[in-house]
Parts: structure tokens; sequence; C-alpha cells
């Protein structure tokens, strides 16, 4: 059955044969080739290969999160005042007669948050309730901390069957029209991630990365790679490239290419991680990588000249998206010769009617009419797992905090981090860009996990670039969607 038996050797000699062929620019010291990396080798043959190997060496839930500023106290904020502030009428929620505002547009195209929250599923899942009540030393991450594609390839052929083709299974299985993910005979999803089918951009770009990894296997077959490394090659193929669009196409366009630049060059300041206990920062998770939740539109066009739709409850998933919700894709990503894609939503601290009332099916039963509200939750998360002010972090990282006028309120102590790394991203990101505190902790730990993952380009080979085809001067995202088609 073609690459989906191969055994941790066979995933050595695929990936030297990547690396054999990778451009060899690195830089000084850098792991070059195959005879350069032994060890590393043997790490990826032993954790990428999606096999039996890899739930013994990760039991699901396993990973840990931690702090990224421990020396900073916890901001205590009565969760009353933080459950009103993010619901209806809360300083959080946005007022409903801007969503046709052109004001509202951000300058980055309305995919990239899409693409951002992909890229939160890849590496961590908190399944503990929001409601708190659990000791951030207990909590644990369902995902492994590492940007490997997981929520696409799980535990591969081997350990996830269900996610393949019967009939040829180096390749993902698609529903018959290859516009959906296989269901059950209920419609719940066959994926390695079920948040991925919680809307349907992030379906439509889960669907698209499942036919990226197909067109890879047709193509190395037609290059006469050996059936037995098709799978792994296409695998790691895809992955570095999805690595590569993170570092030179998503980061710099949310933190600034400098910071991007600084973060290659001298490594992070903050987040350092050994690859054995790489890490999710809760002031990450909790609070500076969902940025993303203000850059979500309340409404969205799917195809050119058509009707806009609220993204909940006309958009939601966790069922087959109806055969009149299908997405062009470059509605949402400015692709060369087709117009400019819809906008994101400008980062202003607030978030879209959408999201302020997440219907049931996206949040399941609630104890509390406020966690219907995501605002809501990214505050309470932020408080239940003991996370520092906004105020706190600008001071240790050395930046201006937020004046009371850019911030809008006061907050007893100091402000919620989530909050202040929107405001932040408003008052000195323009509403495109995060600003020096919130863009920092993104960077840091995305680049972080990079360097810590012994199988990521970034560890084997820095001077890698992409060997697929781009239309401008570097592989990108509009290229993905054109490999696709
Ligand atoms: C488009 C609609 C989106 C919906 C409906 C959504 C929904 C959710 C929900 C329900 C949670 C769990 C909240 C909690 O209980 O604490 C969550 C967590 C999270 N979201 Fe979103 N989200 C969306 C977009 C995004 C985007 C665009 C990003 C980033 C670019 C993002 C990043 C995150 C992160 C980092 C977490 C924490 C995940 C974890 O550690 O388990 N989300 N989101």
């Amino acid at each position: 059955m073609a690459g989906a038996t191969a055994a941790p050797a066979s995933c050595s000699i695929a990936m030297s044969q990547m690396l054999v062929t990778a451009k060899t620019n690195a830089t000084p010291g850098a792991p070059r080739s195959v005879d350069d990396v032994p060890e590393l080798l043997a790490a990826v043959a032993r954790d990428q290969c999606l096999s039996r190997v890899r739930a013994a060496d990760r039991p699901i839930g396993a990973a840990r999160y931690g702090h990224m500023f421990p020396s900073l106290e916890p901001l205590v904020t009565d969760p009353g005042l933080l459950m009103r502030a993010g619901d209806n009428g809360g300083v959080c929620a946005a007022d409903p007669s801007v969503y046709e505002c052109p004001d509202d547009d951000a300058t980055e195209a309305a995919g990239w948050p899409f693409f951002g929250q992909l890229v939160a599923h890849d590496i961590t899942a908190d399944r503990s309730p929001v409601a708190g009540g659990v000791d951030p030393e207990a909590l644990r991450n369902a995902r492994a901390p590492r940007l490997n594609l997981e929520m696409i390839y799980a535990d591969g052929p081997i350990g996830a069957p269900y996610l393949f083709d019967l009939d040829d299974p180096a390749k993902f299985l698609l529903s018959r029209d290859g516009g959906d993910v296989p269901r059950n005979r209920q419609g719940v999803a066959l994926i390695g991630d079920p948040r991925n089918d919680v809307h349907l951009f992030s379906l439509a770009l889960h669907v698209a990365l499942l036919h990226a990894h197909n067109g890879l296997v047709d193509l190395l077959r037609s290059n006469d790679v050996p059936e037995p490394d098709v799978f792994d090659r296409a695998r790691i193929t895809l992955i570095w490239h999805y690595q590569w669009i993170v570092v030179h196409e998503f980061l710099p366009r949310l933190v600034g290419g400098a910071l991007v630049d600084e973060m290659l060059a001298e490594g992070g300041r903050f987040f350092t991680p050994h690859p054995a206990g790489a890490y999710i920062p809760l002031e990450f998770a909790d609070a500076a990588y969902r940025y993303g939740h203000g850059q979500i539109r309340h409404a969205y066009r799917l195809v050119a000249g058509g009707p806009q739709f609220p993204l909940f409850p006309d958009l939601a998933g966790f069922g087959p998206p109806a055969p009149d919700r299908r997405l062009d894709l470059s509605q949402i990503f400015d692709v060369p010769g087709h117009p400019p894609a819809q906008r994101a939503k400008r980062l202003d601290g607030r978030l879209p009617a959408s999201l302020i009332g997440l219907p049931e099916r996206v949040t399941g039963a609630v104890s509390a009419a406020a966690h219907r509200s995501l605002a809501s939750r990214d505050l309470l998360r932020g408080g239940s797992t003991g996370l520092p002010s906004g105020e706190a972090v600008a001071e240790l990282i050395g930046v201006a905090p937020l004046t009371p006028d850019e911030l809008g309120q006061a907050w007893p102590g100091g402000t919620p981090l989530w909050l202040y790394i929107l405001k932040e991203a408003e008052c000195r990101g323009a509403g495109d860009r995060l600003g020096p505190v919130g863009g920092r902790i993104v960077a840091e730990v995305l680049i972080g996990l990079l360097r810590a993952d012994p199988a990521s380009y970034l560890s084997l080979d820095p001077g890698w670039s992409p060997s697929l085809p781009a239309a401008g001067a570097t592989f990108g995202i509009s290229d993905l969607i054109t490999l696709v088609g």
C-alpha cells in the first residue's frame, strides 16, 4: 500500500533525498546536507513517520502549556466584569452598523486570519472548560507544539486510516465531488482536527491542503519517485511549504518583516524552547494568538458577484456544506489574475456579532449566556490561566505601554492581555498589524517552535527555499491555491 506502510528507515531515505535536492544556501554552521544531520534525521524518522511509534512518543494530551513571562504577577479581574465586556453591548462587541462600512476594512486579505486559525489548530488544543477551575500547571495540549500539519495528517495512514483513500493510501480521501472532506453517516467530518470543520472557510482551507497533498503525490509519481517514499515526500514537501508561508508571508504581514528578520537572526528573547521541552505559552494561546478573533468579519461573499452571508449561523460547519455555499478561495486571498479579494476586519478590540453570539453547535451547551461570546471566553481564559496585564508585559519587554487615551477604558489593576494586544494593534499597528507586545509574543512563539522542531526546514536546512512553482518572487499562499486549482 504505497508509502502508507513506510517504515522509519524509508522516511530517512525520503528526507535525505529531499535534503539533497534542496537548495543549500544555508547560513554558516547550519546543517547543509544529510551527512550533517544524522541525529536530526533519526528524530525525523522516529517522530515524523506518523506510524505506530508516534503515539508511544507523545501520548495524546501529553504536551504542556507554560508561562512565557513567569516573573510577572497574574492580573486578577472580576469575572463578571470580563463577561460584561465581552457580551452584547460590551466594549469588545462591534457596533452592528459598521459591518458594511469600508473603514472597517483592513489592508490584509480576509483569508489571512483563517490561515492563522488553521495554524492555531495545528499547535494548540486546550480542551479544559472555559469556566476555569483547572490549575494552569495541569493543562494539557492535545496537539504537538509543532507546525507539522498534524490537523490534516493526524496519525497518518497507519494510525488514522479513515482519512485516506483505501484504493490509494498515499492520498487523502475526499467527498465524491472533491469539495468536502469525507464524513460519517451523521455528517461528522473525518478529519485530523474537528475544529477545522467549524465554518466554511477553515473547511475550504483544509480541503485545499488535502488536494495539495494529493497533487504532490501525483507529481512525485510522475517524477518516478519510488512508491514507498511517495507519501512521506509529499507530506514533508507540503509541511515545509506551509512553514515557509508562515515565516515568509503570514508573519511579515502580521508582525512586520523587521521583527521576523530579528527572530531569524537572533532567536527569541523570552521564548527559546529546547526540542524536548517545547510548549505553548499561555500568553500566546490565551491572548496574543487570539488576535485573529478581532480580524473576522461579520459577513462574507463566497463567489464573485454573490450575496454576503453572515459567518454565523449561515456558514457554520460541523456538517456538509450546502451546495450553494461553496467558497471560491480567490474571494478571500489575492490571487494574480483575479480581482482583489475581500479584506479582513480592522483590528480595533471589537468582535463582530457572529462571534459575540456563537451558535450552540460551536460552543456546545453553556452554563452562562456570556460563554456564547468569544470575546468573553477570550477574556475569561486569560483570567483563569493567570496571564499578566498588557501593561506589565510592555514594561518587561521595554516598550512604552498604551496610554489611557489609546486604551479608551481603564481597567482595575491593568488591561487584560488579549484586549490590550487588540488595542495595541489598533493604535500602534494601524489596525492591520500587531503592535510590539502582540507581535513579539506571536513571532517569538511561532519561530521558536519551528527552531525547536527537529524536522522543520528551519532546523534541518535554514537555507532551503520552496521547490514548487511560484507566480511571484517567492512561493506564497496564492501559489498553494493555484496549485490545487
Ligand atoms: C473564524 C472564526 C473563529 C471561531 C468561531 C473561533 C472559535 C474559537 C473558540 C470557540 C475557541 C475556544 C474558546 C475558549 O473556550 O477559550 C477558540 C480558541 C482559540 N482561537 Fe479561535 N475562532 C475563530 C478564529 C480564530 C482565528 C482567526 C485565530 C487566530 C488567527 C484563532 C485563534 C484561537 C486560539 C489561539 C485559540 C486557543 C486554542 C487553544 O489553545 O485551544 N481563532 N476559538
